[in-house]
């Protein structure tokens, strides 16, 4: 019996992971959560909207874009507090759009998105209401690093605890925990 290939890295997050080696970021999600953003990408409706809150070096933003190619119907919107790594981003030919800023800040004036990757600190620990709000009915919402046994100090397991609780108790979602990579919670708004 033949072992199935695995298919080969896309080569924009090969790109976005050799800037994370040139700057030392060691932030950017990883497998499972990559493939999981292109397959969640891919599905999103035509001229759909996607939002990642929290670019980092781009590996995320990449993996989105990976599951978009050919889909120009679809925006993509990136959102990065750091200015140097929105920069960086912003300078690949990612077809993205990339603001720089916080995102609890910028959230009320973004829209309704089809699908939203929660990634930063803001707009996951706090103004977390708002990203479910910029949730589209019938979209889709994904937060990673939710296993609680990452976490140490006193605080972060409260902050943490409380976005989990938040997700899955939140009466316009239906969420599921998926207990793989750094712990994931997938949830889709009901529609309106
Ligand atoms: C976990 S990393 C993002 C990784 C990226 N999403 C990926 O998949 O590779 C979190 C990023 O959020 C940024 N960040 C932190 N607080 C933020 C905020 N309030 N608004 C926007 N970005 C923020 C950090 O600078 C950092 O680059």
């Amino acid at each position: 019996m033949t072992t199935p290939a695995v298919p080969a890295l896309p080569a924009a997050v090969l790109e976005a992971e050799r800037r994370a080696v040139e700057r030392s970021f060691a932030q950017s999600c990883c497998a499972p959560t990559g493939p999981l953003l292109a397959v969640l990408a891919a599905s999103v409706r035509p001229g759909g909207r996607v939002l990642e809150l929290g670019t980092g070096v781009g590996v995320g933003t990449a993996w989105i874009a990976s599951g978009l190619v050919g889909r120009e119907d679809v925006e993509v919107v990136t959102v990065e507090l750091d200015e140097e790594l929105a920069d960086a981003v912003r300078a690949t030919d990612l077809p993205v759009t990339v603001l720089t800023g916080d995102a609890v800040a910028l959230l009320p004036g973004l829209g309704a998105f089809d699908l939203v990757f929660a990634d930063a600190l803001g707009g996951k620990w706090t103004g977390l209401d708002l990203t479910v709000a910029a949730v589209a009915p019938g979209g889709v919402l994904l937060v990673d690093d939710m296993d609680l046994g990452r976490y140490h100090s006193p605080e972060d397991r409260a902050a943490v605890t409380g976005v989990r609780e938040t997700l899955l108790g939140h009466p316009a979602l239906v969420s599921a925990e998926l207990a793989v990579g750094t712990g994931h919670i997938l949830s889709t708004r009901r529609p309106a």
